[in-house]
């Protein structure tokens, strides 16, 4: 990547920094997504049991509170993932040569920065396409990193993955590389897993990359305890959830009579997060013209996160043609980055 210098004149600055960066959002073009319209909070609040799309989790306030979790002494995740790529970025680097870096999920970016100083070090050009569903975060963090990267190009799109996946032109580099890091397949079951990886391989050309983050099985105790936080960041990231529902559907849901209740599922190597209610209750949302009866200790699923096994997860990337190059953990094998390529 070459750099130039940044101005220091104000003006010249901020336009140079827009002249670099362009966002497309991409909910405006399809309103009527399931995700965005609540017929999916319809569906997931009629059925027993009862569950809420993980989406509604990232609110600007819930990707607020998770940028806390991953801050957090017993949420190893992060730390772990983060120390990984800082021992791999430049031979991920060396791999792809000058390239495309599609972030699905960024967030605040805060890993990328590992792989773009990378590409930096080497002198290997890189464009930056953060994709991310919360505005706010997205924006913010793009225009923070082109004012750090004063020739770095970034195309931030607004939108869920499936929508930004549908929207990838070619790349106008020699290479591409999807990026898909900090475990959020574990957010999705195994057929929505299955579905995502597909996605991915309808969305690359033959020889471009795929970068996997996935968290590791490992002690019971260990994934409980970064679940159930000692702050109690991860319960208020978890009741948010309903603020949001609020918010968005007009609705009366009192947080203070949900509790948040996360547990290991050894059979189906996961952590499934509730909220359970605390008493008898209804509650309306009343843009989506739905009211919803709680019993004393009904609970909502608002997520899994599942762990899986390195071997399992190659072998599932293979059945989508996307052939494992190089795989990367750490010295507990607690979390593996994968690199593989469609062939
Ligand atoms: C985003 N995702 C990978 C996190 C996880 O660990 O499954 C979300 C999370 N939920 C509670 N803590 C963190």
């Amino acid at each position: 990547m070459k750099f130039s210098k940044a101005t220091n004149s104000k003006i010249g600055y901020s336009q140079s920094v827009e002249s670099r960066l362009k966002i497309q959002n991409l909910q405006q073009a399809t309103p009527e997504l399931s995700c965005l319209s609540g017929s999916d909070v319809v569906k997931g609040l009629t059925q027993k049991p009862l569950s809420l799309s993980p989406h509604y989790l990232y609110d600007d306030r819930g990707s607020e509170l998770f940028e806390k979790i991953c801050e957090l002494p017993e949420y190893y995740v992060t730390r772990t993932e983060t120390s990984i790529l800082q021992n791999c970025a430049e031979e991920i680097v060396k791999i792809t040569g000058a390239c495309e870096l599609i972030e699905l999920g960024s967030g605040s970016s805060t890993k990328t920065r590992i792989l773009l100083d990378a590409y930096q070090k080497l002198g290997q050009e890189v464009r930056y396409l953060p994709i991310d569903v919360s505005a706010g975060i997205l924006e913010a963090s793009a225009r923070q990193l082109l004012v750090d990267y004063p020739s770095l190009k970034v195309h931030a799109l607004v939108g869920t993955y499936e929508q930004a996946l549908r929207e990838l032109q070619l790349s106008e580099l020699p290479n591409r590389m999807i990026a898909f890091i900090g475990s959020t397949l574990g957010n999705l079951n195994p057929q929505a897993c299955d579905d995502f990886l597909s996605q991915i391989t309808a969305a690359l050309q033959l020889e471009e990359y795929f970068l996997l983050g996935v968290d590791l099985q490992k002690p019971k105790d260990i994934l409980e305890a970064a679940y159930n936080d000692y702050a109690g960041v991860t319960a208020t990231f978890n009741l948010n959830i309903l603020n949001h529902l609020n918010n968005r559907f007009n609705g009366n849901f009192d947080l203070s009579k949900f509790e948040h209740w996360a547990f290991y599922n050894e059979t189906k190597n996961q952590i499934e997060m509730h909220l359970r209610s605390l008493e008898p209750q209804t509650v309306e949302l009343g843009s989506l013209n739905l009211k919803v009866d709680f019993e004393k200790g009904e609970t909502i699923n608002t997520e899994i996160s599942r762990k899986f096994d390195i071997n399992a997860i190659q072998d599932l990337l293979k059945t989508k043609g996307l052939i494992p190059q190089k795989v990367w953990t750490d010295d507990n094998q607690w979390f593996g980055l994968i690199l593989s390529k469609l062939s």
